[in-house]
């Protein structure tokens, strides 16, 4: 049973309310759960010890009676004497979002660096849970904490073990971090360019990314099919090979414990050339989806870097699920154009608008490329080294005074700002 508190309190969620509980569920699904029942509550007052009211506890022991639910999912965040509470009232399991969301991530990390992180965040989690119960413990004894007891001696022992344990992964994780840089040096030395794919939770990244690359990554129905960076190489109009790299789904209200992870998996997408924003735009909360990605790429210094801004292409997904009158609308959005963005409607499932997008990104990348000719000191076998890695030589001849080395090199205008910047 999936019940999601809209906390009146705090403003409440309005009309983003139906689509947060659809997401709700969504979640749910990403591990298997069949969903019985769900529904919003509204809570006007938060109750310290159950979160919901007396009244709505008891009418959520009716619905679980009534669905034969056997967890209940609180698509909010529970503290955890209010989990405690819940589960002695309803005689159930009950987990928050943080909870779930950690389940999933958990089922998914792939990689190496994506189970270091996903442990690292449940340990990061429990940790929290242990340390107040442990002083609701000790406020219980009126403050004898000092006399111990054999509870109070286990809590200790428990947090000492995570505390071991996270130190340990973490550096393990600095191990695999240093490890993933080097790749992504290398990567960068390497004259392809980028591509990242980012985008919304069941956007359809996954979807598109194997229509372009033949590949197969895992594409469900399913929330967060993808935990970790895939990259791939790519043929565009005009370019030998292009990486292409899928990355994680973003989502609402991600746990605390988890945007370190998240972020890190990220990081691929502030070395990318061309950003392709791929977006459900048949997702009545499309826009709201839109505006928590391009939040996220902002943090990341993605979005508003005035010296070296990533071009964004927004792939408007999943056309061929829009209705004829909505696609009309959408067309005259994308005629009169949308400042800074290059929009491409495509269906990644039916393919309609891939190779648009595919012309679209291979302009992107060749076009504007300029023939420089640049006079560098032959001591200066770095800079030398980068212009062969990242642009086309064309030639190569020593100055005059013997100290100089006259280059002429076509670079794209992504790669003359990271030139100057060196
Ligand atoms: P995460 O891994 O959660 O980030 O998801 P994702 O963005 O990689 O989405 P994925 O490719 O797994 O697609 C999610 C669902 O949308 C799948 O059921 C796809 O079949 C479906 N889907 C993707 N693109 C399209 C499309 O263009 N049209 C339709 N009708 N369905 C699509």
């Amino acid at each position: 049973m999936v019940v999601l508190p809209d906390i009146r309190q705090r403003g409440g969620l309005g009309e983003d309310a139906e689509a947060r509980l659809e997401e709700g569920q969504g979640l749910a699904r990403a591990i298997g759960i069949e969903v019985v029942d769900a529904f919003i509550v509204p809570i006007r007052a938060v109750r310290p010890g159950t979160l919901f009211g007396e009244g709505q506890v008891e009418r959520l022991a009716v619905s679980i009676a009534q669905s034969e639910a056997e967890l209940v999912i609180v698509d909010g965040s529970l503290s955890a004497i209010q989990q405690r509470n819940l589960e002695d009232k309803l005689k159930r399991k009950v987990i928050d979002r943080t909870g779930l969301i950690l389940e999933i991530f958990g089922e998914r990390a792939a990689t190496a660096e994506g189970r270091l992180q996903v442990e690292l965040a449940h340990l990061d989690y429990q940790a929290g849970r242990l340390v107040r119960s442990w002083t609701h413990l000790e406020r219980q004894r009126g403050g004898f904490g000092f006399l111990g007891g054999p509870g109070e001696t286990q809590i200790e022992a428990d947090r000492r073990m995570i505390r071991n344990r996270m130190a340990r992964l973490r550096r393990e994780l600095e191990q695999v971090r240093r490890t993933r840089g080097l790749h992504r040096e290398r990567r960068q030395r390497a004259p392809w360019p980028v591509i990242a794919l980012v985008g919304y939770t069941n956007a359809g990244k996954s979807t598109l990314f194997n229509r372009l690359t033949g590949a197969d990554v895992m594409a469900q129905d399913l929330l967060f099919a993808t935990l970790d960076p895939t990259m791939r190489a790519i043929r565009l109009p005009g370019i030998e090979k292009a990486i292409l790299s899928d990355t994680v789904g973003f989502i609402s209200d991600l746990p605390t414990q988890l945007v370190a992870a998240f972020r890190a998996t990220l990081e691929e997408v502030t070395a990318a050339d061309v950003i392709v924003h791929v977006r459900d735009i048949s997702n009545p909360a499309t826009a709201q989806q839109k505006a928590e990605v391009e939040e996220i790429l902002t943090d990341l210094g993605v979005i508003g870097d005035e010296a070296e801004p990533v071009p964004i292409i927004e792939a408007w997904n999943k056309w061929d699920l829009l209705a004829d009158d909505e696609r009309l609308t959408r067309e005259a959005i994308i005629a009169q154009g949308i400042p800074d963005r290059t929009v491409v409607p495509i269906s990644a499932v039916t393919g309609e608008g891939v190779d648009a997008l595919l012309d679209v990104l291979s302009d992107l990348l060749t076009g504007g490329a300029q023939v420089l000719d640049l006079t560098i000191p032959a001591s200066d076998g770095q800079r030398l080294a980068w212009l062969h890695a990242h642009g086309e030589v064309l030639a190569e001849t020593a100055g005059e005074d013997g100290e100089t080395l006259r280059v002429s090199v076509r670079l794209s205008p992504a790669d003359l700002g990271r030139f100057t910047h060196l």
